[in-house]
């Protein structure tokens, strides 16, 4: 078994989903949304979780890993109005193609349609998956609110980061393969170790974001590079330059923050980038992201689970350790 066996049946029920014809206004953006790709990898997290334990994994959990996507789709629709994104995927973001009003309501109907495709869940599992699943879903809003709190708040400390990329990313990675693995049939020691594997990639993948914004490269990342400086992102990358900083840089850092305007923010980019050169971020962030990723190993080891189908997490992990879109 490899992850493309996984990708596949996520791949083609998504290009065969139906959300809604009319208003076109509506259902137009989600067609636009789903089918212009992406990783996939909170629905393949929910598969793998439930071939842990099923042969049956398909049919266990085809449909709820499918609500997965859905929802991290709204939420990329609303966080991409919230961060004045222009692009996503290679492709102009919804709000931009169409208009905001456009992306906050299509959005709105795919968190509906998320739902829906969990009614699929049978009913001994079923109430267990909607209460986690909402509970998720409330700490990715509230994560994603103090991450806009955090672009005006001069004093954000590396603790606070971490614990609000926990929330707006970490915790839905964590539930998309608690999910998983509870549809497949694991305990709730393994569920919660599995949950916590998630988590720790999680962070780790929304580090690789930040680490991507300033570091990647535009065409393949898909994504408007230097997005986060723009918009005064306390990121990790910004944080431990603020912290590094000698009296010089710790100015020039202070100048840029809060200056705001379209025509000086390449400047601003050229700017950030250069003191997070002298500071190292760059391998500074990548030790961080290793250590979670060991973090998260060490509790794949403790799940009573086939080393072989455990082994397909190991390297989707790594995979998204190393990514560059
Ligand atoms: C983007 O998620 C939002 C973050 C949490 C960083 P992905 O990087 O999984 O986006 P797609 O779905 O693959 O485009
Ligand atoms: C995204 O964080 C988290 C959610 C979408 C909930 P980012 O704002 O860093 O994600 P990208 O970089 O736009 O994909
Ligand atoms: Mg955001
Ligand atoms: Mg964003
Ligand atoms: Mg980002």
């Amino acid at each position: 078994m490899d992850l493309s066996r996984f990708l596949s049946p996520i791949t083609e029920a998504l290009a065969a989903r139906h959300y809604g014809d009319q208003p076109l206004e509506l259902y137009e953006p989600i067609r636009y949304s789903m089918s212009m790709g992406g990783k996939r990898i909170r629905p393949l997290l929910t598969l793998l979780g439930a071939y842990l334990y099923s042969d049956h994994w398909e049919q266990l959990a085809l449909n709820p890993a499918l609500a997965v996507e859905v929802f991290h789709n709204f939420t990329l629709l609303h966080d991409d109005i919230m961060d004045q994104a222009p692009l996503r995927r290679g492709q102009p973001t919804v709000h931009v193609k169409w208009n905001p009003n456009v992306a906050i309501l299509s959005g709105d109907v795919m968190l509906v349609r998320a739902y829906e495709l969990l009614f699929d869940i049978e009913p001994a599992l079923l109430r267990e998956a909607l209460q986690r699943f909402s509970q998720t879903a409330a700490e990715v809003c509230e994560g994603q609110q103090l991450d806009m709190n955090f672009e005006t708040r001069p004093q954000v400390s590396i603790a606070q980061y971490l614990d609000m990329i926990r929330l707006k990313t970490a915790v839905l990675l964590g539930f998309a393969l608690e999910l998983g693995a509870r549809l497949g049939g694991a305990s709730a020691e393994d569920a919660d170790h599995l949950r916590r594997f998630g988590v720790d990639i999680g962070l780790a993948f929304q580090l690789r974001d930040d680490l991507l914004d300033v570091y990647g490269d535009a065409a393949t990342f898909g994504k408007r590079v230097g997005g986060d400086i723009v918009s005064d992102k306390k990121t990790y990358l910004l944080l431990t330059a603020l912290e590094r900083a000698n009296a010089a840089q710790r100015a020039t850092l202070g100048h840029w923050l809060g200056l705001n305007s379209s025509e000086t923010a390449a400047a601003k980019v050229r700017a950030v980038t250069a003191i997070y050169d002298q500071l190292q971020i760059r391998p500074r962030t990548e030790a961080l992201i290793n250590d979670y990723f060991q973090d998260a190993l060490a509790h794949l080891d403790q799940v009573q689970a086939p080393a072989e189908r455990k082994a397909l997490l190991r390297g989707l992990a790594l995979q998204l350790m190393e990514r560059e879109s």
